[in-house]
């Protein structure tokens, strides 16, 4: 019984997670990191911290479908029951929901339903709202669309660009990620009912 977290960029929700998953109380360990970009940094933060990582380009394959049965054939292999994404850049498709529905679960840079999809904080700037936030919910066949399972908001100061606002969401996202995901592992947070 284990998680696999899957990232395609930075990596600092990979690292955030990793880091409170060292705690005693941590139930299920995170076992693999799952990555589709070649040169990606998380793979890098994977190695320093110690996680096997799992690089699948998508361009070497001819299908979602092909691409994820890869994933999916690594992930039944090490036991994996979960998924967690963090900043993975692609909509998971039939294969990998089907495998594990409503065990997967995702974290997006703004309070959705609000500014889905790509470049959640300069669609939050391009808008001028002064609030945006994070969100956390479990994930279905669309673009951020799932059952939503944690919000916080973030204020949106005079004068702040996609730099400041993205340090203040992140911020925000290192800590809310880990506490939700210890609530799901631990029980805490029930799956959705009638979906
Ligand atoms: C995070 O802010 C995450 O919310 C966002 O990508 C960033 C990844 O940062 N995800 C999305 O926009 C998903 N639609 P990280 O690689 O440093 O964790």
């Amino acid at each position: 019984m284990s998680i696999a977290v899957f990232a395609s960029g930075s990596g600092s929700n990979f690292q955030a997670l990793v880091e409170a998953s060292r705690a005693e109380d941590w139930p299920e360990p995170i076992r693999l990191l799952v990555c589709d970009r070649p040169g990606a940094r998380v793979l890098e933060r994977a190695e320093k911290l110690g996680v096997p990582s799992l690089l699948v380009d998508p361009k070497e394959f001819s299908s979602k479908a092909d691409y994820e049965a890869e994933i999916l054939a690594r992930l039944r292999r090490e036991g994996i029951r979960r998924l967690v994404l963090a900043g993975y850049m692609r909509l998971i498709g039939p294969t990998l929901l089907d495998a594990y529905r409503w065990r997967i679960v995702n974290i997006h840079p703004s309070l959705l339903p609000a500014f889905p999809g790509k470049d959640a904080v300069g669609q939050a700037l391009d808008y001028g709202v002064k609030w945006t936030g994070v969100t956390v919910h479990f994930v279905d066949e669309g673009m951020d669309t799932g059952p939503i399972i944690a919000q916080e908001p973030v204020r949106v100061d005079e004068g702040d660009d996609r730099a400041s606002l993205t340090r203040k969401i992140q911020a925000v996202e290192h800590r809310l990620y880990p506490s939700v995901i210890l609530d799901w592992i631990s029980g805490r947070i029930k799956e959705p009912a009638g979906r």
